[in-house]
């Protein structure tokens, strides 16, 4: 009778000791995601990234964010602002408990930042091996077919309001003078010109030159322009080389040729429609670089 009391409660505290949750051993099972952005210094550029991360937070995903570029988290701390690397972040999830982590990238395209971000990840797990169970990766904002004519739409849906038929619009990319980024501009380009022909893409570096497109806009003898940027923050690249006051700005070579020059300010973070696509990556991502150890 006392023999089998003791051992009824040695259950009892047995099975309670089980329901406690064990704090690594729930994060264990469950995934984070990093959200790897190129990064922003500029305070009201911000605003795109913020949009991002309540999408996920309204998604129900944990998220710990991340910037990729190296100059930015440099200049930022300086004014006391500290933000993750992607190593920092994955460490900092294998430290949460975390055995399972998403990245994803939130680059244009596969193009030079997205190729750093990938052998940055390799190489914290490489010097890590066994840490985590799945390191997934999602693809930038343009990595198929269906992007590119949803990215054609959601740019349709989110131009200037007041914008006339007869006014042109000019998105601004980044563009690379290195690798793919450049061709993905120039099917945005296309898709977009299906729609309306009054739309052009062109870039920052690389080969969409707006000189090409400024000629374009003199031959249609257009009156007016808008100029958007196509990047996922509205940062230092809109406000000076878009639309800032020096002569080499797109803004000030349309003044120059006698093109009136409107700017929307609008990073593609605060669309809704981008937003979507970003989380649709996530949540399809199957790229698994913590498998790739074991294929060596
Ligand atoms: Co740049």
């Amino acid at each position: 009778m006392f023999k089998t009391t003791i051992r009824c409660t040695f259950f009892i505290i047995l099975s309670l000791w089980c329901l406690i949750p064990s704090h690594s051993a729930h994060a264990a099972e469950k995934w984070v995601n990093i959200l790897a952005f190129f990064g922003t210094s500029v305070p009201e550029a911000k605003v795109s990234l913020d949009a991002i991360e309540k999408s996920y937070a309204q998604n129900g995903e944990a998220y710990i964010t991340a910037y990729t570029s190296d100059i930015i988290r440099k200049k930022l701390e300086k004014q006391g602002q500290k933000i993750l690397s992607v190593n920092a972040a994955l460490n900092k999830a294998s430290a949460m408990g975390f055995k399972n982590v998403r990245v994803q990238s939130f680059h244009v395209g596969a193009a030079e930042e997205f190729y750093q971000l990938q052998r940055m990840i390799l190489k914290n797990i490489h010097s890590n091996p066994k840490r985590f169970t799945h390191v997934l990766l999602g693809y930038p904002l343009m990595s198929s077919g269906q992007d590119l004519y949803e990215v054609r739409d959601v740019l349709l849906q989110n131009l200037a309001a007041n914008r006339k038929e007869n006014e042109a619009v000019v998105f601004m990319g980044h563009g690379n003078h290195h690798g793919p980024g450049d061709i993905m501009l120039y099917a945005l380009g296309k898709a977009l010109q299906e729609k309306d022909d009054l739309i052009y893409v062109a870039s920052v570096e690389g080969s969409n030159t707006f000189a090409k497109v400024l000629q374009n806009l003199k031959a249609k003898n257009i009156k007016k322009v808008w100029l958007q940027p196509f990047m996922i923050v509205a940062g230092d690249h809109a406000r000076n080389d878009m639309a800032g006051p020096e002569p080499d700005s797109w803004l000030s070579q349309l003044q120059a040729a006698g093109i009136e020059g409107s700017v929307h300010m609008l990073g593609l973070g605060q669309m809704q429609g981008i937003q979507n696509i970003f989380l649709r990556h996530t949540k399809d991502a199957y790229d698994d670089m913590a498998k790739s150890k074991k294929s060596d």
